[in-house]
């Protein structure tokens, strides 16, 4: 049933705003409140790292499986995702950074569902996995096949097309804010 298999993402999504909220509550509770600014820095770094998996399915790094690391980019995206909105905040001062954590936010939510859409592709692609596999290739060569197969079917360049741009519009104003924080801000 496709809302069984939709229904992680869906509560990762979620976990991941309620986790947020848990870690702000929790920082308050324990009397650190100003720890909140700096996961401003290390989720971005996080996110920053995520994207080791642009460079490694372009084979501009050889370390790791594209496999796995497009599940340290899902992990890493997801726990820096988590500590920029604990940076957030519950306070509005400025548009512009809110206008970030927006598209933030609209980013992970299309990451989940390009991470359902590879997960279908891939599941149409195991009855050619049995074929590959009677053809005497290592398991290893034809799960690889298979990555770079589902990677190239055509929903998937479907939601790259809306994916990416929405990337380009969160990265801008992440940068936005943090030129304006650097330029602007009172750091006492
Ligand atoms: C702020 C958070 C995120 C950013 C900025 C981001 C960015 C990106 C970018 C730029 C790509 C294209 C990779 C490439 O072709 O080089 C991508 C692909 C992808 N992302 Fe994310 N992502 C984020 C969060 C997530 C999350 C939370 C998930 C899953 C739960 C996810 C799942 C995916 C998947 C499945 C792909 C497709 C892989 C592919 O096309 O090769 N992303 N993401
Ligand atoms: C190097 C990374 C970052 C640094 C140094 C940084 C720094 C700051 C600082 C100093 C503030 C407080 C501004 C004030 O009180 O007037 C702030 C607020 C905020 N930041 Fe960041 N930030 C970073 C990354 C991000 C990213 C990537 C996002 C969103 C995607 C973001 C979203 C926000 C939001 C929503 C606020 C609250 C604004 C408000 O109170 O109305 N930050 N940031």
């Amino acid at each position: 049933m496709l809302f069984k298999k939709f229904f992680p993402l869906i509560f990762s999504y979620f976990a991941l705003i309620v986790a947020a909220i848990l870690l702000d509550y929790l920082l308050h509770l324990f009397g650190f409140p100003g720890v909140g600014r700096y996961l401003g820095i290390a989720g971005t770094l996080l996110i920053l790292l995520s994207f080791l998996y642009s460079l490694r399915k372009r084979r501009l790094i050889e370390a790791g499986s594209p496999r796995g690391m497009l599940a340290l980019h899902e992990y890493l995206a997801w726990a820096g995702a988590m500590m920029i909105l604990v940076h957030s905040g519950i306070h509005f001062q400025a548009l512009l950074p809110w206008l970030a954590a927006g598209a933030m936010m609209l980013v992970v939510a299309s990451g989940h569902i390009g991470k359902f859409l590879l997960r279908r592709s891939r599941e149409a692609l195991r009855n050619k996995q049995q074929t590959l596999a009677a053809g005497g290739l290592s398991e290893e060569e034809i799960e690889k096949q298979l990555f770079w197969d589902a990677l190239t079917l055509r929903l998937m360049t479907q939601w790259r097309m809306v994916h990416i741009p929405f990337v380009m519009v969160f990265v801008t104003l992440a940068i936005l804010h943090i030129l304006s924080i650097f330029f602007f801000w009172n750091w006492k």
